[in-house]
This record gives structure tokens, sequence and C-alpha cells, in this order.
């Protein structure tokens, strides 16, 4: 598809401005995004690259209530945030756009007043909930009450977050209102309505989906069963005070739905960029323009279904011509989620990796969610940085620069077109380089039709080949033999070293430019005589203390969410007691030597044990937690001087101490190093 237009409008989903940029959004969005911009540009395509805050939407009021801000301070913060993190990484927007901007406000009023002059929308009136106390409709987010399906007190109008049922506010039970608490009542009101159904029927938009066959599967999937489905109507208009207002007599009020106003995003962002000239229009409606707008797996429906149906409604725009979405990226083997902390920010890691960019950008594309979710763990980090940057990228390139300081004084040691080399090392070289022009051929097909996991490993291959040839080669052997061929093979190299450096520009923007600033070149060839810069290594290995540190970071947030979430299951304290009460309990450690269940229980397992003293048979009801195989040979802590009791028919001699987790769950407790059977415990 990439030869057929003129030039790219490349879009990349307008993040909310209600909480910084993490490695979840990197990876599924951001990164393919700018490396797809930057081998376009380096093919010479007239390229625009929008992005910008989506700064409307329910959950950016709620913020706002509970940190006691407005609105706008709260996305004025994290604009500013996620704008700093996008650069730092080297993400080259062209333009970064927010849309509380009054170009926006106008923009997104002007296209719903187009479509509403054209008959497009249908008004319904419904009813919904309203707070007779606040005066004002209610947001589903804003209702809580009972889950019908599983008895959650605190569930929400559009979802309950224990089971996870998608819900609507008529679902739940004594709905209350999350302003004032105060039980809402059902009100009408009108809205505008896009009439999706009926637009799925139009030839314009039957032709549109077969744009669907040449896209990724995930796009056919989901589109592909809501079509199946038959689309719904669906309120473009909202009651609600935060958002474009609509431009309508008698729609006080009310405000465009945040997913009709974000995508307009994109075409306000580019008449900003072009500064009220009508330069802008091209990148929008001429027919030459490929529309390209990458997003995670989330906003599918919005950017492959519903905007379309606006744009063509609204006529004179282009549609999509692809729509890379990417599935989601996982943390050490969990969900990332923003409420649970379960995440890498980007502006924590840049703290804690300072110049370390690019080793973010390789690992999250090496990992790239492209086919189905993926998983990011820091050993993993650690592998891929130590194994592939460090030992083979900065290791040939640094191999390059040193050994040509050494023997030329960092001067390029001859022209390779001279061919002055034994015919081994030619014939190496020619080797080297034409699988190099074959893999790059390969690598700018993978660009082209986004697979850039695949096309960063052909890349970093080239790396390998470098090295290889050097190792084959050995220049610095044969610098006692045949200093000629030793010239050739360095001007080869820092060549190699040139041309890797444009490869690499798209993944790894830092340190293609470290590869230029060492060979003192801005791209242009090397010829004989041309002077390096010194030496430097691009990087450096990742340290096991570092890491580290990572996992305890998100281990702290585990022991957050069990704490702070759970706090009202933990069981309350106990009266004051003497130290002689405490000393009456004659606890020890021991050891675990048999497990088994005990037969028709859920909970029971009977263990015998090796108090040092002597062995004790204990009935315990761990079951549901611990299975008997895993347990055996485990040290623990037990009460040796329990009164015997009876359980299901068997003999209790004593008692494991075990904590119990707010959530239920029973932990041992056990020493923490090996420690001798018998031990008193006080
Ligand atoms: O999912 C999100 O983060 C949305 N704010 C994306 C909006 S993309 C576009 F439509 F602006
Ligand atoms: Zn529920």
């Amino acid at each position: 598809m990439t030869n057929e237009f003129k030039r790219y409008t490349v879009t990349a989903a307008l993040p909310y401005a209600n909480g910084p940029v993490h490695i979840g959004h990197l990876a599924g969005c951001y990164l393919p995004a700018d490396i797809y911009v930057r081998y376009l540009r380096a093919t010479g395509k007239d390229v625009l690259f929008i992005c910008g805050s989506d700064e409307h939407g329910v959950p950016i009021t709620i913020k706002a209530k509970k940190e006691g801000k407005t609105p706008q301070e709260v996305v004025d913060h994290y604009h500013r945030l996620m704008g700093d993190a996008f650069k730092n990484f080297g993400i080259q927007f062209d333009y970064y756009g927010r849309t509380s901007s009054k170009t926006h406000h106008e923009t997104a009023q002007d296209f719903f007043k187009t479509l509403y002059d054209k008959g497009v929308f249908k008004e319904e009136i419904t009813q919904q909930y309203f707070d007779e106390k606040a005066n004002q409709f209610l947001a589903d987010r804003y209702i809580t009450g009972t889950c019908p399906k599983c008895g959650n007190e605190n569930a929400y109008g559009d979802q309950c977050e224990k089971c996870g049922s998608s819900l609507s506010p008529m679902d739940l039970i004594n709905p209350r209102s999350a302003l004032s608490g105060a039980a809402p009542v059902l009100k009408e009101t009108k809205n505008w309505f896009l009439p999706m159904g009926d637009i799925q029927q139009s030839p314009e938009f039957k032709e549109y989906i077969k744009r669907f066959e040449h896209w990724k599967s995930n796009i056919k999937g989901q589109c592909g069963s809501w079509l199946n489905e038959g689309l719904q109507p669906r309120a473009m208009t909202r009651d609600l005070d935060w958002g474009v207002p609509v431009p309508l007599k008698g729609a006080d009020g009310k405000v465009l739905y945040v997913w009709f106003d974000a995508p307009i995003g994109y075409i306000s962002a580019t008449k900003e960029y072009f500064n009220g000239s009508s330069e802008w229009e091209k990148y929008w409606k001429a027919d030459d323009t490929a529309l390209i707008h990458f997003i995670g797996k989330d906003n599918i429906v919005f950017h492959a279904i519903i905007f379309p149906m606006m744009l063509m409604q609204h006529g004179g725009y282009v549609l999509p011509a692809n729509v890379p979405a990417n599935e989601f990226l996982n943390l050490e083997g969990e969900k990332i989620s923003t409420s649970r902390n379960w995440a890498v920010w980007l502006h924590e890691y840049l703290e804690d990796f300072p110049g370390r960019q690019d080793e973010l950008r390789y690992v999250l594309t090496s990992i790239a969610p492209e086919t189905k979710d993926s998983d990011f763990s820091w050993k993993d980090y650690q592998a891929r940085v130590n194994n592939e940057l460090v030992a083979i990228l900065g290791n040939f390139v640094n191999r390059v620069m040193v050994l040509t300081w050494k023997f030329f004084d960092g001067k390029v040691p001859t022209d390779t077109t001279a061919r002055e080399a034994s015919p081994t090392t030619l014939e190496k070289t020619d080797a080297l380089f034409s699988t190099f022009a074959i893999q790059q051929k390969e690598i700018e097909q993978k660009l082209s039709t986004f697979s850039f996991r695949e096309a960063l490993f052909d890349a970093i291959d080239l790396a390998r080949n470098g090295n290889k040839y050097l190792q084959e080669t050995e220049p610095w052997k044969l610098i006692k033999s045949d200093e000629a061929s030793v010239r050739f093979i360095l001007a080869s190299s820092l060549e190699y070293c040139r041309l890797l450096a444009s490869v690499l520009n798209p993944f790894l923007p830092a340190t293609s430019a470290s590869i230029f600033t060492q060979l003192n070149s801005k791209g242009e060839k090397l010829i004989q005589g041309h002077s390096l810069n010194e030496a430097f290594l691009l990087f450096k290995p990742i340290e096991d203390s570092e890491i580290e540190k990572q996992l305890a970071k998100l281990q702290a947030s585990k022991v957050m969410n069990s704490t702070s979430t759970t706090t009202s299951n933990i069981e309350e304290a106990k009266p004051e007691i003497t130290f002689e009460d405490f000393a009456k309990n004659d606890i020890r450690v021991g050891t675990i030597l048999e497990a088994e269940r005990v037969p028709k229980t859920d909970k029971l397992l009977k263990l015998k044990i090796d108090t040092g003293l002597d062995q004790l048979t204990v009935v315990s009801g761990i079951a549901e937690y611990h299975q008997p195989e895993d347990i055996i040979g485990k040290q623990v802590c037990i009460l040796i001087n329990l009164a015997p009791r009876k359980m299901k028919g068997i003999e209790s001699q004593g008692m494991i101490l075990m904590a119990k987790e707010p959530s239920g769950k029973l932990v041992f407790v056990s020493p923490s190093v090996i420690t001798a059977n018998g031990s008193g415990v006080a």
C-alpha cells in the first residue's frame, strides 16, 4: 500500500489526560506509530504524524472530584506530563494537540452541526437517572448500586468491578448517586443518536468494509462480530457538564459524546499544526492521502466503524486506509492496571534509567503485542538489553571504532572502492554487503506491513553479521601480515556501521544518532582520511540490582493493594494479655513429614510434624490454599501444648501457625532460614 499514496496522515490514539503514560501505551500504540512514521520519512514520503490529549470523558471529572480540582486542572497537568514523556522517548509527533482547545471545540461543533443539518441524527427521548439533590443527570459511572449478578454492593452503572459484568444503570439494585448518595430518579431527556444500523446498510459503508480483508486479523475479528450482530444506534450527546457543548438550541447541559469528539481531535490538531491555513485539508480530504490510525485493541470499534461512519456522513473526507491495532501488553504476567499501580510509568522509568530510552524502545518492540497479548518482565528486559544490545550491537560498533583508533589514529583508512585487499577479504566483504542489501529490503517490506517486531529482529541480525565478519577476518591478527586488507576491513566496517545506523533509526533513534556522532557523519558516505570522533559504548549492561529494585517496587504495589483494598476485612484487635499469658504457649519450629487430605472434607489436611521432641499429628484447615504434595518438607511453627481435639475422627495434637490475609488466604508463618526442629518460638 505504500506506493499508491502521495501523503500519509498517521494518527496515534489520543490518550486520556487522567493519568501518566505507561509501557503498555508505548508498546501498543505510540512506538509502532513512531517507527512507521520514521520509516516513511526515511523513504522520502510526505507524512503528518498527529496525536494529542483526550481531555473529555467522565473518568476525568471523577478524578477531578476525588482530588478536589477542576477537570481543567487535571487535564492541564497530565497533558504536560504525557507530552513530555512522548518527547523523551523520541516519539516524533508533528503536532501534539489537546481536545480542550478552542480550535477543537469549534471543529467538533462544526462537524456535529453538519451531520445535524444533513439530518443524520435520530433524536430520541430516553429515561436517564437524575440526581435531584445535585440537580444533574448521572453518567453511568456516577451511579453505584448492587450488582444483580454477584451481589457486590458497590458496582458501577456501566460495570461491576468484582465480577467483571458489563451493566447498564437500570440493572443495578438500589441505585445511588455517587455525587450525593441520594437515590436517583428517572427523568426524560433528549439526545442525538447516530443510526449505526442504518448506515451499516449503506452501499458506501459496505464498500468501505471490504478494506478489512487486507487489515490485521484482530480488526476483522472484532468488527466482524459487531457487524454480524447488527449495529445499534448510539447516542452522540450526553447530559454532562464537561466536554464540548452540543451546538444546538435547547441543548443546555449537554455535551458531545467523548468518542464523538476525540477522533475529531486528529482533525483539529492538523488544523492547529497548519496554523489556520487551508493546507490541512489535503491531509484529510485528498484521495491520494492514506489515513492510518494506530490504536490499541480497545479502540477498534471507534476507529474502524464509528469514526469512518461519521466521516462518511459528513462527506469530503478520506476513510482510513488502515487501522493497525495492537493487542495488550501485560506486566510480569498480570494485566497492567492504573488503579492498582501495576505498571511501569514512563516518567518513573526515565528517573530510574536516565538516558536509556532506546533500551526500552528496543525491548518493547521485541515483545510488541502485534498479534496477541504479550508480557513484559524485568528479567527479560535485562536479558535482551545485555545479550542483544550490549553484546551484539554495542559490541560491534565499539570494536570497529576502537580498532580504527588503534591502528589508524581514528581516520578512515582507505576508500572502499579501491578494493586493495586479499581475495578472501574481498569475498567476505562482498558477502556481508550483499546480505545487507537483501535484508534491508526485507526490513522495509516488514515495516510497510506493520510487522515491526520481525523487522527489528532482522535489523539486529545485521549487527550480528557485522560481528561475525570481524570474527572471521580478524583484523587484530591480520595487522601484522596484511595491512592493506585491514584498511579495507575497517573502512568497510565503518561504512557498514553507517548503513546500520540508518536502518536502526526508526527503532532506536538515539542510538542511531550516537553511531553517526562517533562516525562524525551526518549520514554522508565516509571517505578516506575522514576523522572519526571518539569511541564510546552505546549501551551498558543492566545490573541485577537495578532489576531487583524494579521488582521490589512492583511487589510494594502489590502489598499496598492487598492492604488498601481489603482493610475492611482485617480482624479487629484482641484485648490485652500479660507476658505470662503469652508464655503459656509452647511454640516450636517443626518440619512437615507427611500430608494428606482428610477424606470427605474440602478444607482439612492431616499432617505429621517432626517437632524435634516427637512426631505429632495435626489436622489443619489449609487444604483450600495448599496442596499436600507442595508442603512436605516445609518448616513451620507449631503450638505443641494445645489440648488434643478430635476432628473428623482424627486426634489433632497441635496447631500450625498461619497468617490469614484479608482475602482469607492462609499463609505459613515459617522461620526465614532453615532452623533446627524443636527451636522455641517466642
Ligand atoms: O482509549 C483511549 O485512551 C482514548 N482516549 C483514545 C481516543 S483515540 C481518538 F479517538 F482520539
Ligand atoms: Zn458483579
